[in-house]
């Protein structure tokens, strides 16, 4: 059951800067070395130092912490960022299969960890751009 008490923000039950850089680390990490993983793998650059800084950006802003992605790049937009990829139910599947083994090895708190989940799979479902 969620905690209705419960003030702080995302950011901070994670357990601020550092431990979502090391979730954002684990992500791609996965997402390397996992050949159920590949064709999103794919969709991104050779070196994935770009794609994890970025990431890390963004889930701080959108965590509540500091809004580095909007003073950096401005408004995230990410559906339109997304859309030179092909992305359906699979390649969603893949994304949120990743994220969950990551926030498995990185994030402690359980109930913390359902709620991102759940919150990822919206944002991961409105990024879907094909059949
Ligand atoms: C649904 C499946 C998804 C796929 C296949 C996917 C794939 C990609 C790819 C290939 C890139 C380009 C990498 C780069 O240029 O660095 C990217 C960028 C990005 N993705 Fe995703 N993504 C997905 C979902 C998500 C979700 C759910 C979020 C946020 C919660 C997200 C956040 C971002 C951000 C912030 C960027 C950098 C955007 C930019 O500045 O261009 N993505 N994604």
């Amino acid at each position: 059951m969620p905690n209705s008490n419960e003030t702080r923000s995302h950011y901070e039950r994670i357990g601020g800067e550092e431990k979502v850089r090391a979730l954002v680390k684990r992500f791609y990490q996965l997402m390397d070395a996992s050949p159920e993983l590949q064709g999103v793998r794919k969709m991104h650059a050779a070196d994935l130092a770009g794609s994890e800084e970025k990431l890390f950006m963004f889930l701080s802003g959108w965590f509540n912490g500091p809004q580095l992605f909007v003073k950096k790049f401005g408004q995230p937009k990410l559906r339109q960022r997304h859309m030179p990829f092909a992305i359906g139910d699979a390649e969603r599947d893949q994304w949120l299969s990743c994220m969950k083994q990551a926030m498995d090895d990185v994030v402690e708190e359980e109930a913390l960890r359902s709620e991102l989940l759940a919150a990822f799979g919206k944002v991961a479902d409105f990024m879907r751009n094909k059949q």
